[in-house]
This record gives structure tokens, C-alpha cells and sequence, in this order.
């Protein structure tokens, strides 16, 4: 048997993790050419308790990405190094194979339709304006004051959390996101055990009483007699809560940053609104929420030309995919006028996005909103700042803006 090869180190070529987190795009397009790239995925030292470096196949070229997230017996999600060693809880729906994916994806696609989030809209504009209204005009930290609450707030009332718990379900938001990095695995699972315990109840309430929300949907719906069980009501109430907010919050910040530098497309938006829409799918392509996520080999397979035996570690990067100029020319130019038939930004094959039509709809009205209220966008006075500490995701820590109610 060949000797394992050596993982190319993100650090040696890219100085930081910090560095690589807030621009991958050069990385990304110095890698793509020798994709499938064996990289020292998560660096040891890096993650508290996490003592070995994990290695991992870095797939970057957009065919590659996309035979993969089809490929789902090739490629598994239901395992992951980072549960397996329990940094992580296994979470449900994403990180399962058929059959268990496709019986828990029918049962929730019946409780979050179409309907139920067309039905949200209004609902979704009055809280954006409830925002905007807060905010009034000037300089304002928009992460802090409109992108991180808006999807927390429709999140909870899709749910039907009451409006009182909303400050505690933003920190276990938080805390169970935010990186590995920053948060020891004692306070991991202690919010994950107060999540479960919170969720729980909130199931046995609606089980003994229904009301007009997804948790009540989640209790009746059933298929051929089957229904889902307690433990898999609040597993999927906590994986919209980690799936469903910093990736909206994270694709409303980078629209507006991207239109903050594009004053002639704001004024050409003002006039126009049927611009909203390639603006926020362009980009989902340009900057995409979500970078990267992991997968695993059940077999050897052949990719792009490089042989990858079965049990190894891959990192399928969307946001490189949504980069390769075989499928997107000139990909780091901003540009409406590009057939976006197949990006990936939320995924592709059984594991698409289940909140795709959710996230698209609080960034167009949110969009609208904007319009609607300020002629003008500039950066504050302090610059924005990325976040750092997440190859996951892609978006702003802090972007301070200034939105003009006057003038053209
Ligand atoms: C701009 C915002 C969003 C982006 C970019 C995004 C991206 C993605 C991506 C790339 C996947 C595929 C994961 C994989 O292949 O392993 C996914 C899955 C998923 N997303 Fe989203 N998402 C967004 C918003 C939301 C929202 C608002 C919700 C719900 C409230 C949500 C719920 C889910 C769920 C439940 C899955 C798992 C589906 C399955 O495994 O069958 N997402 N998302």
C-alpha cells in the first residue's frame, strides 16, 4: 500500500486561519487547479481537546463539488470525525443517509411547506420595519441591530417559541455556532443539554395541546402511520436554529456590503425592484454563507484524476465551486447578467437546503425595506470586520453602515 500522503498545510500557505477565513477566494483559486487537495484541515492546537491534526480531501472545482453532493452513498454525512470524537452533536436530517434522511425529509417537508413560509411574509416585513423603525437613520452596527436579530425573531415565530425566550434561544444560537475555537466542550454541552431539555418540553406542550406553529406541524405530521418521535422533533428544532440564522444573517450582510460599494446599482435597485432578486442570487454565488462542510468516503473513488481510499475526510467547498471559472466566467466579478442554473450555495442533491425559500424571502424583503427607507448606503466610520474563527461560513462580525433617509 502507498504511504498516506503528507497534508499540504493551510498555514504554510496562507499565513493564518484568521487570513484564510475572512479572503479564501486566492487560496481557493491557487488550490482549484490541483483539486482534490490533501490538506491539514483543522490544524492541532487549533480546537481545545482536539490534541491530533485532522486532514482532510478539499474538493474546490464546481463538477467535482457537484458529482459529490449527488453522490450521497459515496459520499456519507452521517459520519464526522468532530462528533465521532464529541465536539459536535450528531444532528439530525443533515448529518443522515437514506433511508433515516429520506423518511425524516418527508415527514418535515410536510410540515414546512411552501405555504407555511409564503404565509410568514407579512409577518417578516413587519418585523424588518419593527427593526428599521429602532434603528431610525445614522450610523448603526447592522449585524448587531438588524441581520442577527431579523432570522432569530422568524425563526422563533415559525416555531412558536414565545417572544420571551427569544434573548436565551439567541445565546444557545450563538454559543452552538460560534467557533469551536472560542468555547470549551463543558459549555458545548451544557447548551446543548439546555436546548434539549427546552425543546423537549415544548414538544410535550403541543403533543397535549396543539397551536398554530412548525412545532405543533412537526407533532401531527405523519406518513403511512408514521410520525416523528420526541427526540426527533427537538433534534430538528436544533438544527434550525444552527442551520436557519447566521447563514440568512450572513447572506443580508454581504448583499448590503456588496451594495454599499455599488451606489449606481442601489439607485438603479430604488427604481427597478425586479434587480432584487439576481442581486441576492448572485450573491449567494459571490459570497457564498456557507464555504464549506464535510463529508466522508464508504469506498474508494477516483476524482478529478487523484485516487481517495474509503474512510477519508472531505471538505466539499461550496464557496470555491461558486468561484471556478469552468462554470462561471470571470468569477470574481459581481455581475446580473450570469446563467445561475447550478450554484451551489445551498447545496445540491437530498441535503438541499430546506430553508432555501425562507432565506430568500427575508433577504428580499429586507432588501425592499432598505430601499424603501434610504436613498443612500455608506460605511460607517469604522470599517467592517469579518469573522475570523469559522471556515464554515463566510460573512461580517461588524459592518457599521450609514443610511441616509435624505436626499438621492
Ligand atoms: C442564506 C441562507 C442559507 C444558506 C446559504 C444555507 C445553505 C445550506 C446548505 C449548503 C445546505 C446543504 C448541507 C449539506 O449538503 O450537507 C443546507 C441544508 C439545510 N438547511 Fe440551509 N441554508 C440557509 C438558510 C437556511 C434556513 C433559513 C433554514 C431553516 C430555517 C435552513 C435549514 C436547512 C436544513 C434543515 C438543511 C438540511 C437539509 C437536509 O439535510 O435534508 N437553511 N443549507
Amino acid at each position: 500500500m502507498d504511504a498516506a500522503p503528507t497534508p499540504l498545510s493551510l498555514d504554510q500557505l496562507r499565513g493564518n486561519l484568521a487570513a484564510f477565513v475572512t479572503n479564501p477566494y486566492p487560496i481557493y483559486s491557487e488550490l482549484r487547479e490541483q483539486s482534490p487537495t490533501f490538506m491539514e484541515f483543522v490544524p492541532a492546537g487549533v480546537v481545545p481537546g482536539l490534541d491530533e491534526p485532522l486532514a482532510a480531501w478539499g474538493f474546490m472545482r464546481h463538477a467535482d463539488v457537484y458529482a459529490a453532493l449527488r453522490d450521497h452513498e459515496t459520499f456519507t454525512s452521517a459520519r464526522n470525525p468532530l462528533v465521532e470524537k464529541g465536539f459536535f452533536p450528531q444532528l439530525v436530517l443533515i448529518m443522515d443517509d437514506p433511508p433515516r434522511h429520506t423518511r425524516f425529509r418527508r415527514l418535515v417537508n410536510k410540515a414546512f411547506t411552501l405555504r407555511r413560509v409564503e404565509s410568514l411574509e407579512p409577518w417578516i416585513a413587519r418585523i424588518a420595519n419593527e427593526l428599521l423603525d429602532d434603528i431610525g437613520s445614522g450610523e448603526t452596527d447592522i449585524v448587531q441591530t438588524y441581520t442577527t436579530p431579523l432570522p432569530v425573531k422568524v425563526i422563533t415565530r415559525l416555531l412558536g417559541i414565545p417572544g420571551e425566550d427569544y434573548v436565551t434561544f439567541k445565546r444557545w444560537s450563538d454559543t452552538f455556532i460560534s467557533s469551536l475555537i472560542s468555547i470549551s466542550l463543558e459549555e458545548r454541552m451544557q447548551n446543548t443539554m439546555e436546548m434539549v431539555e427546552y425543546f423537549g418540553k415544548m414538544a410535550a406542550a403541543r403533543r397535549a395541546q396543539g397551536a398554530e406553529d412548525l412545532i405543533t406541524a412537526l407533532v401531527e405530521a405523519e406518513i403511512d402511520g408514521e410520525s416523528l418521535q420526541d427526540w426527533e422533533i427537538l433534534g430538528f428544532c436544533i438544527l434550525l436554529l444552527i442551520a436557519g440564522n447566521e447563514t440568512t444573517t450572513n447572506l443580508v450582510g454581504n448583499a448590503l456590503s456588496i451594495l454599499v460599494e455599488r451606489p449606481d446599482l442601489w439607485r438603479r435597485m430604488r427604481e427597478d425592484r425586479s434587480l432584487v432578486e439576481p442581486v441576492i442570487e448572485e450573491t449567494l454565488r459571490y459570497e457564498s454563507p456557507v464555504q464549506q462542510l464535510l463529508r466522508m468516503t464508504t469506498r474508494e473513488v477516483t476524482v478529478s484524476g487523484i485516487t481517495i481510499p474509503a474512510n477519508e475526510l472531505v471538505a466539499i467547498f461550496f464557496g470555491a465551486a461558486n468561484r471556478d471559472p469552468k462554470e462561471f466566467p470571470n468569477p470574481d466579478e459581481f455581475r446580473l447578467d450570469r446563467d445561475l442554473r447550478n450554484p451551489v450555495s445551498f447545496g445540491v442533491g437530498i441535503h438541499y437546503c430546506l430553508g432555501a425559500p425562507l432565506a430568500r424571502a427575508e433577504a428580499k424583503i429586507t432588501l425592499n425595506a432598505f430601499l424603501d427607507r434610504f436613498p443612500r448606503l455608506e460605511y460607517g466610520a469604522a470599517p467592517g470586520v469579518r469573522q475570523s474563527q469559522s471556515p464554515v461560513v463566510y460573512g461580517f462580525e461588524k459592518l457599521p453602515l450609514r443610511l441616509h433617509t435624505g436626499g438621492r
